[in-house]
């Protein structure tokens, strides 16, 4: 009597690819990531940064870089940091930053934020920033790695391996460790209400909690699939810190199922992709109880006029789609800092069941590498 025995089937922990297991994965690398990260009884965000906070209080400027989706990750780390901690924030992609001549004033903090700390373009972008003057730091999931070591101070995100080349859980510990990131400089640098303090500092520990929930979407998120892996393009429309949430959306569309899809703010929609939109266009929308809820609104009424198929994700008990949107998703209401953790999950599940519809190889898309590591 043989067992049978396949090493990769074991590793895939009864998931059918990496990227299945790695959105599921999702609740618990959020929780190793805020390990002994949290603050207790009265002190600081614990990051254990090699900066003092006489230097974190002297920066002037941050300048992000990155690519793909730790990007995307960057631009949401953008409202973060510059609405907890005050300061100003650029994002620039890793392969053009080098090449624009880039200003780099004193006391700016450079950050790499990589998965794997060997993409050729992020590193070569931080050498550039560091030959400039820049301080650096960088944010990655591999102890070690060449962004670790050419950076002065490192975050990690111990999201654990990651397989699957489009990035996942990566993504979401990126998130995390940029908000504690803003939390901590905030503190440093006196800009921080204590009452939104407090408040986000709940939502974190209540965050693997809320992300388990969204992870049970998955059968309607499936039926989505189902009913929409045939559309030739997709347009994705989010506003303020989920705006990235919306390019993240249609990037994991174009990586696994190679179908078109575009990310747009919504409030640029009418410059533009509004020409686009008819019968045919699938507009996925995220849209969370937040301050930018009614602008999204009034985009997509917009959009409906033009007889645009809405497919969004909102809040339980936000009613304020049903009557244009075609298919809608309720999630767990959450504190808005966090919302973007929470609303890219559906938007990964998305891409991934379409990808497996269309007969995609989701682990593997053509074309694409895990890490690319030539410019
Ligand atoms: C490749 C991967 C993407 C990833 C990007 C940046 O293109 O396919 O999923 O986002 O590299 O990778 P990094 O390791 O620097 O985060």
């Amino acid at each position: 009597f043989v067992v049978p025995f396949d090493p990769v089937a074991a590793e895939k922990g009864g998931f059918k690819h990496f990227m299945q297991k790695e959105i599921f994965e999702q609740p618990l690398a959020v929780s190793n990531t805020l390990l002994d990260r949290l603050p207790l009884d009265g002190g600081g965000v614990p990051l254990g940064l090699a900066f003092t906070d006489e230097e974190l209080r002297s920066f002037q400027r941050i300048t992000i870089l990155a690519c793909g989706t730790s990007r995307h990750a960057g631009l949401v780390g953008q409202f973060y940091l510059e609405q907890l901690a005050r300061i100003g924030v650029e994002v620039d992609y890793g392969s053009e930053y080098r090449y624009r001549d880039p200003v780099v004033m004193a006391d700016t903090l450079a950050i790499g934020i990589t998965q794997s700390g060997e993409t050729a373009d992020t590193l070569a972008a931080m050498k550039e920033a560091a030959a400039r003057g820049a301080r650096g730091m960088a944010i990655c999931n591999v102890q070690g790695s060449t962004a670790a070591r050419l950076a002065e101070a490192t975050l990690l995100t111990h999201a654990g391996p990651e397989i699957g080349v489009a990035s996942t859980k990566a993504f979401t510990t990126q998130l995390v460790v940029l908000l504690l990131l803003a939390l901590r400089l905030g503190e440093a640098r006196g800009t921080l209400d204590p009452a939104v303090r407090a408040e986000i500092i709940q939502a974190l520990r209540e965050l693997p909690a809320l992300l388990e929930r969204v992870a049970s979407t998955e059968r309607k998120i499936h039926q989505w699939a189902q009913k929409w892996h045939e559309a030739t393009d997709f347009l994705y429309l989010g506003r303020g810190p989920l705006y990235p949430i919306a390019l993240e959306g249609a990037l994991k569309l174009k990586e696994l199922s190679y179908i078109h899809a575009e990310g747009y703010p919504a409030g640029e929609m009418k410059h533009g992709p509004i020409a686009l939109i008819d019968r045919h266009l699938p507009i996925v929308a995220v849209m969370p109880r937040d301050a930018h809820r009614e602008k999204v609104l009034s985009n997509l009424q917009e959009a409906a006029a033009r007889d645009g198929r809405i497919l969004a994700l909102v809040e339980e008990g936000d009613t304020g789609l049903d009557h244009i949107a075609e298919d809608v998703l309720h999630l767990p209401k959450v504190n808005p800092w966090l919302a973007p953790i929470l609303y890219v999950v559906p938007l990964q599940l998305l891409s991934y069941h379409i990808a497996v519809i269309r007969g995609c190889d989701v682990d593997q898309p053509r074309n694409l590498a895990k890490s690319v590591t030539v410019e």
